[in-house]
C-alpha cells in the first residue's frame, strides 16, 4: 500500500486534502501530521502524528516508522502573517521545504508535493492571464519564499532526479477549515458575515481581482497532478492553475443574492498592498496540456456551496 504523509494537515487544505488521500487509498494509507493535535475530526480516521517541519530528527523518524513513501509539505506561513513576521516566516517556509527534498535526494522518499502560489508573481508581472513564464519579482516575503522554492524543487529536480510536483495555488475557497493569514481570506470570511447576517468590512477595495479556486478544484487537482505519469510532469517548478478570478464586489453581489439583505463596506488595510501585487488572473495552459487540468466550479457554484454549508459558531 502506498504510504504518505501529510504535514500541515490541521490547516485549510490538509484537512481536505487529508480526507480525499485516504478516500482513495485506504484509511491508513495517510499519516496526517501537524505542530499540534487536532481539535476534532482528523486524527480519528487514520494515522496522526504531532510534528513541527523544521524538527528534521522527528521527520526522519516519522517517515521511518510509518515507512512513509510520498510527502505533501503544507507547513507554511501565509502572505498576511509573513509580512509581520519575516525571519520566521523565511525560516519555515525554506527549512521544511530542504528537510523533505532531501528526504527525495537520498532516496528515503520517492514522491514530493509542495505548494506554491500566485504570491511568486509581483508588481511588474503581467496582471491579465499571467503566462507560466514571465516576470517574477514578488514583493513580499510569502511570495520570496515561494518563488525561492520554486526554483529549489526544480534544482533538486534536474540535478538529483527528485520527483517533486507543485501548484501555484490560487486563493482557496472552503468551508470546512478556516483559512489563516492569507490575502485572499476575505473570500471566506465573506460567507461567515452573510451567513450571521451581519454587515461585512473587507480588507480590499472593492475592484480588486484576484484568481481564486474551490477547495474541492484544488484538492482535486493536487492529487491528480501527483497521480499523473512522471513524464507528464513537464514542469518541476510549480503549475499555474485557474479557477476563478472575482473581486470583492463581484463576489458580494453573488453573496447578495443568497442573502439580499447582506451588506459589505470596504475598509482596505495593509493587505490590499499585497493583493495589488499579484496577478488578477492566471493562465493555466500548461497544467492543461500536461496532466489535463479542466476546474469545475464557477463563482455561482462556488458561492452557493459556501453559503449553504459555512457553520457560523467556529467562526465566533
Ligand atoms: N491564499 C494565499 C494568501 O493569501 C496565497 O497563496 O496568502
Amino acid at each position: 500500500m502506498k504510504k504518505i504523509l501529510v504535514i500541515g494537515a490541521g490547516g485549510q487544505i490538509g484537512s481536505e486534502l487529508v480526507v480525499e488521500l485516504r478516500k482513495r487509498f485506504g484509511a491508513d494509507s495517510t499519516v496526517a501530521s501537524d505542530i499540534r493535535e487536532p481539535q476534532s475530526g482528523l486524527s480519528g480516521e487514520g494515522p496522526f502524528e504531532v510534528l513541527d517541519v523544521m524538527d528534521n530528527e522527528r521527520l526522519k523518524e516519522i517517515v521511518a516508522k510509518h515507512e512513509i513513501k510520498e510527502v505533501y509539505l503544507l507547513a507554511a506561513l501565509l502572505s498576511a502573517t509573513a509580512e509581520k513576521n519575516p525571519e520566521f516566516a523565511w525560516k519555515l517556509n525554506m527549512e521544511g521545504l530542504f528537510n523533505v527534498l532531501n528526504l527525495a535526494k537520498e532516496g528515503v522518499i520517492k514522491k514530493v508535493f509542495w505548494p506554491s502560489s500566485i504570491a511568486v508573481f509581483g508588481p511588474t508581472t503581467p496582471k491579465k492571464d499571467t503566462p507560466q513564464l514571465t516576470i517574477m519579482e514578488p514583493s513580499t516575503v510569502y511570495g520570496i519564499s515561494k518563488l525561492a522554492g520554486e526554483r529549489w524543487c526544480e534544482y533538486y529536480a534536474n540535478q538529483y532526479g527528485v520527483d517533486v510536483r507543485s501548484i501555484r495555488y490560487p486563493g482557496l475557497l472552503s468551508y470546512t477549515t478556516l483559512p489563516g493569514g492569507g490575502t485572499t481570506d476575505y473570500a471566506v470570511d465573506i460567507f461567515y458575515s452573510a451567513k450571521k447576517n451581519e454587515p461585512f468590512s473587507c480588507f480590499l477595495k472593492e475592484d480588486t481581482a484576484l484568481p481564486m479556486m474551490y477547495m474541492a478544484d484544488a484538492i482535486r487537482a493536487t492529487v491528480d497532478l501527483m497521480e499523473a505519469p512522471d513524464d507528464s510532469i513537464k514542469i518541476r517548478s510549480s503549475y499555474n492553475l485557474a479557477g476563478i478570478s472575482f473581486t470583492p464586489k463581484e463576489i458580494y453581489e453573488a453573496v447578495k443574492k443568497l442573502n439580499p439583505d447582506f451588506t459589505i463596506e470596504y475598509n482596505p488595510d495593509f493587505r490590499q498592498q499585497i493583493a495589488d501585487s499579484w496577478p488578477g488572473s492566471i493562465d493555466d495552459s500548461a497544467a492543461q496540456t500536461d496532466w489535463g487540468w479542466n476546474p469545475e466550479y464557477d463563482l455561482e457554484s462556488t458561492a452557493k456551496i459556501m453559503f449553504d454549508n459555512v457553520l457560523t459558531e467556529v467562526h465566533d
